[in-house]
């Protein structure tokens, strides 16, 4: 079975367009203010799609390029505009910039990234707000599909704060109940633990690094890996070589992606909900 994100995330768009047009009632209107410090082709081609589905749902977005002395300014004028429910901060920042406390300086309702300490700290404790993004995919796409965690062995690939280890405390989660083992390159034997894995999960920005080898048969492989081998998008996972073993496998593209995307402008209409009921 293919896990198709983008299918997902169609079906969440037009939910959200009627989640906007509710709002619209109300004389709200969603809005998502990105805010750049530094130039990077590949956030910007993020940023570019971001745009596109916004303007879809119909989100306001906008784009900050700042001077990296303007940050804490223009962060904290964002945080105090009610008409911006929804800040994110370009990845990577400038070189001059710590990033931790720039994330520290948003104000948690409006992190619909889920990347500050505070929405992680709620995560860790079991009491989750916004979820990285990323992560909430990934379970967006089981949960989707009806496949049950409950029990199961996962093995994620990469303990990144984007996505491995928020994906490895979501799954931990009573309603996810899942035993997890969270690997990265200091694991001796990778095959190992995604061979036992009843779901593996990859997220190491290594194209092609888990093959048929590295599963058992009927498995199901979230692929989150997003590369560019001769100018092609491609996971992690080498998708030809384990098709025919898995009972279900998120292409690259049109996995998990889409639906972090969408995600995103959930988080966004959600915020400007939370508005609503101040
Ligand atoms: N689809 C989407 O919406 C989306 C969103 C975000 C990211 N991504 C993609 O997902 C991938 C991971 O992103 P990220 O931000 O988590 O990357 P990251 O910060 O570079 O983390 C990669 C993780 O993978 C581990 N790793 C790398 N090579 C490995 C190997 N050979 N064996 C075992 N573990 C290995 C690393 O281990 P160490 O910790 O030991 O270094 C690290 O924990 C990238 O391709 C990125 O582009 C996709």
């Amino acid at each position: 079975m293919l896990l198709d994100g983008k299918k997902l995330a169609k079906k969440m768009e037009e939910d959200l367009k009627n989640e906007v047009k509710e709002l619209a009632e109300k004389n709200i209107k969603p809005k998502l203010v990105t805010v750049s410090t530094v130039h990077d082709d590949s956030s910007y081609s993020y940023i570019k799609s971001q745009k596109k589905v916004a303007q879809r749902i119909g989100i306001d977005f906008e784009l900050l390029e700042i001077k990296p002395d303007q940050t804490f300014d223009v962060i904290s004028e964002l945080n105090q505009n009610e008409n911006v429910h929804g800040i994110m901060l370009a990845h990577p920042v400038a070189d001059d910039l710590d990033e931790l406390k720039i994330l520290k300086s948003i104000v948690p309702e409006k992190d619909v990234e889920g990347r500050s300490p505070e929405n992680l700290g709620l995560l860790m404790l079991g009491k989750p707000s916004f979820l990285p993004c990323t992560a909430e995919a990934v379970v967006k796409i089981l949960d989707e599909y009806g496949i049950d965690t409950k029990g199961k062995n996962i093995t994620i690939v990469g303990r990144s704060t984007t996505v491995g280890k928020p994906l490895s405390m979501i799954l931990l989660l009573r309603n996810y109940n899942a035993t997890i083992t969270v690997c990265h390159t200091g694991t001796r034997d990778l095959v190992e633990h995604t061979k036992m894995a009843d779901i593996v999960i990859v997220a190491a920005g290594k194209a092609g690094l888990i093959n048929a080898n590295h599963l058992k048969e009927g498995s199901i492989v979230v692929d989150v890996g997003i590369n560019f081998v001769n100018g092609k998008l491609v996971g992690d996972v080498d998708f030809e070589s384990v098709k025919e073993m898995v009972n279900a496998i998120t292409p690259v593209p049109g996995g998990v992606g889409p639906v972090t995307t969408t995600l995103l402008m959930k988080h966004v209409v959600d915020s400007a909900k939370g508005i609503l009921s101040k």
